[in-house]
């Protein structure tokens, strides 16, 4: 499932009891705050030609300041929720966070298959590439600076929604 599509599910899911725009902003929130740390490496990566590291350096200055004003952000936005809505949330944002981070598989597939693979090779290299416990173990990694800015927030405070959390491998 693209990862536009996976967005949609999970705010149709959710919508009776949550407002679309207030996930989206959820998602917008997380992916502000973690986007910068992927798009850190590349500006240092001497196997990437010159003219691309600075491109992707701009734009990870660019994202560095968004970052700061979603993490200003966020902790007046959770506080601001009630107390059913922040529950409900809760258990979404790590579906949001892996929404995010986890493979978009069907644009790794339609590459490979443009690239000449046949679909059983496509399948195969993915199937090889994609080590569950290494995905998860990436996602967390990545996912540190927002949810370190969860806890910070006080997310974690509900033993409902810290075990939400922990199901999804992400503590
Ligand atoms: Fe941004």
């Amino acid at each position: 499932m693209s990862r536009s599509v996976l967005i949609e599910k999970i705010i149709a899911e959710h919508q009776t009891r949550l407002s679309p725009h207030l996930i989206q902003l959820f998602f917008v929130t997380i992916s502000e705050t973690l986007v910068t740390k992927v798009l850190n490496n590349v500006p240092h990566d001497p196997q990437v030609s010159p003219i691309v590291r600075a491109v992707v350096g701009d734009h990870a200055a660019d994202e560095a300041l968004h970052s700061v004003y979603f993490r200003g952000l966020f902790p007046i936005l959770w506080q601001s929720l009630a107390s059913y809505e922040q529950e409900e949330m809760g258990q979404l944002l790590p579906q949001l966070i892996w929404a995010f981070l986890g493979s978009d598989r069907q644009l790794e597939y339609s590459i490979l298959r443009r690239l000449g693979f046949n679909a059983n090779d496509s399948e195969g290299i993915l199937e090889e590439v994609y080590v569950p416990s290494q995905i998860a173990k990436f996602v967390r990694r990545t996912a540190n600076p927002t949810l370190k800015m969860f806890a910070a927030a006080g997310v974690f405070d509900d033993r409902t929604i810290e075990q939400v959390f922990a199901d999804y491998e992400l503590i």
